[in-house]
C-alpha cells in the first residue's frame, strides 16, 4: 500500500498511519476488525471537510472492514418536521451520501455497541467516538485508541492501525483509584461523577470503588462525561468491568468522591434556570431508556419541547413497541441519528437546554452557545409534564 500498489488514496492513508506509529513509537500495523467514524455533523467539519470526504469517495475509495458512523448534525428522515435549516440539511445530506459511497454503515449513532457491531473482548479496533472509545476499551475490553476522524477513516481504509497506546497491556493499567462513598441513583449523577474524575485524572486511568449496580446506560453516561471533561478512554470499576480483576491497585494515589464531590458537579454544570427545550439521549439512547420515559410520559402532556435522541434503528423498535407513540402523544419527540450537541440548536431559537448528560452539560455551552440545566430524568421532568 505504501509502495503506491493500491493507488493513491491508498497510499495517503498508509503514510498517515505510519507517520501516527512513528510519532507514538509503534512497532507495527495490527489488523483491526472494526472502525467508527466521527467528524461526521457539517456543523464540526464544514465545507473543508465536505470536500476531503467527496473527494475520497470520488478517487473510489472503499472501507476494508466493518465501519460505522457517528451522529451527523440533524434527523436524516424529519429534519424538515423538526425546525433543521435547508441549507445545513443539504450539506449534510451530501456528507452522507460520501459516507455511503465508501461503504460505511449509516449507523449514524455514537452507541455503535448497541447498533452496529459489538467488539468482543481483547479485540482490536480503531474507534473515534470518544464516549464509544470510553464504553468499549472499559465495558467490553476490546482495545482502541481515540482515533481523530482522518485516522479512524485511514484504518478503515487500509484495515489496520498502528500498535501502540490503549493496545498495549501496559498502558491499559490505573494510576488513580476513586472512592465512591456516595450513592449514585440515576445517569445523571454517573454522569456528574464522570465529569468530576475526568477534570482530576486528565487523559490517565481511574480505578472505581464502591459502584453497585450500574448497568450499560449508567456506565456509557459515566464514560462520556470523563470522556469530555478529562479525555478519559479506558476506566475499571471493580467487580464490574473486565479487566478490573486483572490489574493492581496497589500504591495508587486515592481520589474520594462523596455527597460534597457530587453536589459540587452539579452546582458547576449547572448555568440556566429555566430550559426551552429538555434534550436527553446523551449518548444515544438505549430501547430501555426510551421505554422508561414513554412509562413516565404516558397520559401525560409536556408543557415545554423535549427531544430524545437515539439511533434509527432504535427508534425504529421503539415505533414498533409504541414508545415513540406513547412520547409524541405527550408532546415530546423521538430524534433519530442526530445528538444535542452537533445539530445547530442554537440556530433554531433555543437558548437553555435541559439535559441528564454529564457530557451534553460540559460541551452545550460552547459548542451550542446553550446554557445549561443539568438534572437527571425526574427532576427534568418535574413540573414539566400536567
Ligand atoms: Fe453521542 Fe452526541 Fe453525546 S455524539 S455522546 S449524543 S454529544
Amino acid at each position: 500500500m505504501l509502495a503506491g500498489e493500491y493507488g493513491e488514496v491508498m497510499e495517503r492513508n498508509f503514510r498517515l498511519l505510519v507517520r501516527l506509529g512513528e510519532i507514538y513509537g509503534a512497532d507495527r500495523m495490527i489488523p483491526v476488525e472494526s472502525v467508527q467514524v466521527a467528524g461526521v455533523s457539517y456543523k464540526s467539519i464544514g465545507d473543508p471537510g465536505l470536500e476531503f470526504l467527496e473527494d475520497l469517495a470520488n478517487k473510489g475509495a472503499k472501507v476494508m472492514v466493518p465501519t460505522t458512523l457517528n451522529p451527523p448534525g440533524m434527523d436524516l428522515v424529519d429534519w424538515r418536521e423538526l425546525g433543521f435549516p435547508e441549507d445545513f440539511a443539504k450539506k449534510q445530506l451530501q456528507i452522507m451520501d460520501a459516507f455511503k459511497r465508501m461503504g460505511i454503515m449509516m449507523t449514524a449513532t455514537c452507541t455503535p455497541y448497541l447498533v452496529g457491531k459489538l467488539p468482543c473482548f481483547g479485540e482490536h479496533i480503531a474507534w473515534s467516538e470518544s464516549s464509544a472509545v470510553s464504553f468499549a476499551n472499559s465495558v467490553i475490553g476490546a482495545r482502541t485508541n481515540r482515533e481523530g476522524g482522518p485516522s479512524a477513516l485511514a484504518a478503515a481504509l487500509c484495515g489496520v492501525t498502528p500498535n501502540y497506546g490503549m493496545h498495549l497491556d501496559e498502558n491499559r493499567k490505573p494510576s488513580f483509584l476513586v472512592n465512591v462513598n456516595v450513592e449514585l441513583k440515576s445517569n445523571a449523577d454517573f454522569g456528574a461523577l464522570g465529569y468530576h474524575v475526568g477534570k482530576i485524572v486528565k487523559d490517565k486511568i481511574p480505578y472505581f470503588k464502591g459502584i453497585k449496580d450500574a448497568d450499560v446506560d449508567k456506565l456509557k453516561s459515566l464514560g462520556a462525561a470523563m470522556a469530555a471533561s478529562g479525555a478519559v478512554a479506558l476506566y475499571h470499576v471493580e467487580n464490574l468491568t473486565p479487566e478490573a480483576s486483572l490489574v493492581d491497585t496497589s500504591g495508587l494515589e486515592t481520589v474520594e468522591f462523596g455527597e460534597r464531590e457530587l453536589r459540587g458537579a452539579y452546582e458547576t454544570l449547572n448555568t440556566g434556570k429555566d430550559p426551552d427545550i429538555i434534550i436527553l439521549g446523551c449518548p444515544h439512547a438505549s430501547l430501555k431508556e426510551i421505554a422508561t420515559l414513554a412509562c413516565k410520559l404516558e397520559g401525560k402532556r409536556l408543557k415545554k419541547p423535549l427531544w430524545i435522541c437515539t439511533s434509527r434503528v432504535t427508534k425504529e423498535a421503539a415505533t414498533r413497541m409504541g414508545f415513540t407513540g406513547l412520547i409524541e402523544k405527550a408532546g415530546g419527540k423521538v430524534v433519530a441519528d442526530t445528538c444535542t450537541v452537533v445539530s445547530p440548536i442554537e440556530r433554531m431559537g433555543y437558548k437553555t437546554t435541559g439535559v441528564d448528560s454529564g457530557k451534553a452539560a460540559n460541551y452545550l455551552p460552547g459548542f451550542c452557545k446553550q446554557q445549561v440545566v443539568f438534572k437527571s430524568i425526574d427532576d427534568l421532568l418535574e413540573g414539566r409534564v400536567a
